[in-house]
């Protein structure tokens, strides 16, 4: 497992989530009730893996990538919400809910589409901060002193990988490492060069 295959599995999920989601309110909205309890009876154990992964992938992601954005914040908390609010519609029966509830989860998947890696900030001078891009994205697997080792990751203390293969593995991700292709071109070398302050002498 790798983390672009848990990334996958996981707009993979939500996918397949947000089109049984959509088919219920449907039918809901269009008055069909022998149909949608029809498709719930029949898909309500795929229903319950789909949304088991979908949580899980999703924390997993989260665990990995050790920060959480402001916009993914607002994502987990519509999403969190949009499942009680889901859960009521189709129990009363209530049109409106179902479709807020729809309009709240498409709405995080937009958001999820802006979100990606988190850009880090130049500070106000417009100097790019090699250690600050480091404790927002590496530190939670390498850590401060790089050799942290959490899921996988190598020592930083005990590297030697030259700068461009750094840059290029910070850009295209490897294994349990995330793809880290939202960060400018400054901000990989800042990175990249902060990195290599962490070797032992
Ligand atoms: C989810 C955990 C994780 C995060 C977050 C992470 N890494 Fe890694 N890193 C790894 C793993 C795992 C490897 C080993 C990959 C392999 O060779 O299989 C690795 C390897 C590396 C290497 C290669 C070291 C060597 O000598 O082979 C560098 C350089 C590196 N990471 C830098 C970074 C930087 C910079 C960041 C932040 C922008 C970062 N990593 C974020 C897990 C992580």
């Amino acid at each position: 497992m790798n983390f672009d295959t848990i990334k996958l599995t996981h707009v993979v999920v939500v996918n397949v989530f947000i089109l049984i989601y959509l088919i219920k309110t449907v039918l809901l909205v269009a008055n069909k009730p022998t149909s949608l309890q029809r498709f719930t009876r029949v898909f309500k154990i795929p229903e319950m893996i789909i949304s088991v992964l979908f949580l899980a992938t999703g924390i997993w992601m989260i665990a990995l990538l050790g920060t959480l954005q402001t916009l993914l914040i607002v994502k987990i908390v519509i999403v969190l919400t949009s499942i009680p609010v889901a859960i009521i519609a189709f129990k009363k029966q209530n049109k409106m809910l179902a479709v807020l509830a729809f309009v709240m989860i498409i709405g995080a998947y937009g958001m999820a589409e802006m979100s990606k890696i988190p850009k880090v900030k130049a500070s106000a001078n417009g100097v790019v901060d090699g250690q600050d891009i480091y404790k927002n994205n590496c530190q939670n697997c390498h850590g401060a002193k790089g050799n942290l080792g959490n899921n996988g990751a190598k020592d930083l203390s005990l590297s030697s990988m030259d700068h461009n293969s750094e840059l290029s593995i910070i850009n295209n991700g490897k294994n349990m490492m995330p793809a880290y292709d939202k960060l400018s071109d400054a901000e990989r070398e800042a990175v990249a060069t902060y990195v290599e302050t962490l070797r032992l002498k």
